[in-house]
C-alpha cells in the first residue's frame, strides 16, 4: 500500500468543490486516511513548495496557496501517487483530460483545483507537513 498527499487548493475550497472532489477520491478506490482544514501563512505555502523556490512562478504560488483555506488528505491506495496524479491530470487544465479533476474544475496552470504528490520521497515529506503519526487512521 501506498499513501501519496492530495490538497483541495483554495480556488476549489472558494468554488464549493470540496464534496464532489472527495467523492470522485472515494469513487476511485482511495481510502482517506487523514483530513485537515488548513489555512497556510505564505511562508507555510513556501515552505511546502519550497522545492520550486526558483521557478518564475514560486512568489505567485505561494500567495495562491496562502489565499484561503485549503483541504489536506492522505489518500491511499495500490499505487496511489501515480493514480491520483491520474485523476487529477495534467498541471494545466487546459491539456488535463476530459473528466479529469483538474479539467473539469481547474481555472488555470496556477489555479488547478488540487495538489498531488510526485514521488515517495516527496509524499513522505509532504505528509510529515502536515500530519503527525497519530493523525493517520
Ligand atoms: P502540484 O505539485 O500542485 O500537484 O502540481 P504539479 O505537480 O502538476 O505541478 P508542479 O510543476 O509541481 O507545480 C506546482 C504548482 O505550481 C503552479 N504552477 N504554476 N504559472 C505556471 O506556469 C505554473 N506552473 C505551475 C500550479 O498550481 C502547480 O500545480
Ligand atoms: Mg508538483
Amino acid at each position: 500500500m501506498e499513501r501519496t498527499l492530495a490538497i483541495v487548493k483554495p480556488d476549489a475550497v472558494e468554488k464549493r468543490l470540496v464534496g464532489s472532489i472527495i467523492q470522485r477520491i472515494e469513487q476511485a478506490g482511495f481510502r482517506i486516511v487523514g483530513l485537515r482544514l488548513r489555512s497556510l501563512t505564505r511562508a507555510e505555502a513556501e515552505g511546502f513548495y519550497a522545492v520550486h523556490r526558483a521557478r518564475p512562478f514560486f512568489g505567485s504560488l505561494a500567495s495562491f496557496m496562502s489565499s484561503g483555506p485549503i483541504v489536506v488528505m492522505v489518500l491511499e491506495a495500490e499505487g496511489a501517487i501515480a493514480r491520483w496524479r491520474d485523476l487529477m491530470g495534467a498541471t494545466d487544465p487546459a491539456k488535463a483530460p476530459a473528466g479529469s479533476i483538474r479539467a473539469e474544475f481547474g481555472t488555470n496552470i496556477e489555479r488547478n483545483a488540487t495538489h498531488g504528490s510526485d514521488a515517495p520521497e516527496t509524499a513522505a515529506f509532504e505528509i510529515g507537513y502536515f500530519f503527525a503519526g497519530a493523525d493517520l487512521v
